[in-house]
């Protein structure tokens, strides 16, 4: 037997440091991270003033960094080798692309909203797989969303972090995501889910029970026009309640139609808005029914409910695709399964799969090895628990 101890992989903080360390021939002052998310359910609702139960897990992007004296901003790319520089007064929509439009649209959101920001040195690194459904986007946002705060000396509280980062990636990147990834990011509590009204932005956490865990399948496979068709559902959801306004002006938002009021409603809509209504008013009670069935430890009726989300979000909101499905029918058939569905805004990406603890072995033992004879590729699986949203700290060597 070897005595050797297997090297242990750097965290993405520790790269981070040592990352800016050899670019900028100094040491960070700083350290922020932010993690990615999975949500558990509430898939789609967030954009219609839903209610969404997401986690942040613990994979993470972090950010070293160090205040400078003028307003410019120089940050070097691990994952992508790469050092990006802008000066904050020159940014506007469209102005930087790639990668850099996450930080810069942080930088150019917080100066929109009146705020003196400062510029900084950094360095940034990450384990969060990009474009694999769990928020690596959120996540970069939110982190430098952080570090602006403390190089220009604000006073925000998270949840405005969250908000000025979705509003980088709606008016800066140009996705019109809601505010569920990046308040996870922001907000999110160690051992618990997020249970996040997104009309109030009221938060409650949900601690998970210990016995369960929470496993995340990549499907690996990535659909092209995930960001077009998300901003498409998005305008389908706007002309349903555009139409339904039309009918009964208190519904201003898919949040305000009342599951029972549904049936009636959905005769004033073509498809496929009729469809896409049916789900997002369905997938908002089912929020609320899983939330309590959480606190009330009815764990198996929880699991229900996200296999009930899964097929509505494939049949009526159409973003599953061929590998999702065939990971949600494979776990629903593992051992130690509880509820699986798809994860983010779908086209590809990853499942969300509640698993007993002490199965989970039998579990991605049994998925991986089924998935890998159906479809000819590996899943990417990793268990995590419910971890914590942003911090900052200051470097000690
Ligand atoms: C993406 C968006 C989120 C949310 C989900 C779907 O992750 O960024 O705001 O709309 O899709 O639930």
């Amino acid at each position: 037997m070897s005595t050797t101890e297997p090297a242990r992989e750097l965290s993405p903080l520790e790269v981070a440091r040592a990352t800016f360390q050899r670019v900028f021939e100094r040491r960070p002052e700083l350290l922020s991270r932010a993690p990615g998310r999975v949500n558990l359910i509430g898939g789609h609702v967030d954009y219609n003033d839903g209610l969404v139960l997401p986690l942040a897990v613990d994979l993470e992007i972090a950010v070293a960094f160090t205040p400078r004296e003028d307003r410019h901003v120089r940050i070097h790319s691990e994952q992508f080798n790469e050092t990006a520089e802008f000066d904050i007064a020159d940014l506007s929509p469209g102005s930087v692309s790639g990668w850099v439009a996450y930080p810069a649209g942080v930088a150019w959101a917080i100066a929109q909203a009146g705020l003196p920001v400062c510029g900084l040195d950094a360095a940034v690194a990450g384990n969060i797989p990009i474009g694999g459904g769990l928020s690596s986007s959120a996540a970069i946002e939110v982190a430098f969303a952080a570090a602006f705060r403390e190089v220009s000396g604000l006073e925000l509280p998270e949840l405005k972090l969250a908000q000025l980062s979705q509003s980088a990636e709606n008016h800066f990147v140009g996705v019109q995501c809601g505010i569920m990834d990046q308040a996870t990011a922001a907000c999110a509590q160690p051992g618990k889910a997020l249970l996040l009204d997104c009309e109030t932005l009221g938060i409650r956490h949900v601690p998970l029970p210990s016995a369960m865990r929470i496993v995340v399948l990549c499907s690996g496979v990535e659909r092209e026009l995930r960001d077009s068709e998300f901003n498409k559902r998005r305008r389908e959801c706007e002309e349903a309640v555009s139409r339904l306004n039309a009918v009964d002006d208190d519904i201003r938002s898919l949040r305000t139609v009342r599951p029972e009021q549904l049936q009636s409603l959905l005769r004033h809509l073509p498809p496929p808005l009729d469809r896409r209504t049916r789900h997002v008013v369905g997938e908002i009670e089912r929020v609320q029914l899983a939330a309590a069935a959480l606190e009330s430890n009815e764990t198996e009726r929880f699991g229900e409910l996200m296999f009930a989300s899964h097929r509505s979000l494939r049949d009526d909101y159409e973003v599953s695709s061929e590998e999702l499905d065939g990971l949600v029918e494979l776990a629903r058939q593992a051992p130690g399964i509880i509820g699986a569905r798809l994860t983010g805004a779908g086209f590809g990406g990853c499942t969300v799969n509640l698993v007993t603890a002490a199965l989970i072995e039998d579990f991605l033992g049994y998925v991986t090895e089924a998935y890998h004879k159906l479809y000819g590729r590996e899943a990417d699986e990793f268990v995590t628990d419910a971890a914590r949203g942003v911090t900052v700290e200051k470097v000690g060597w």
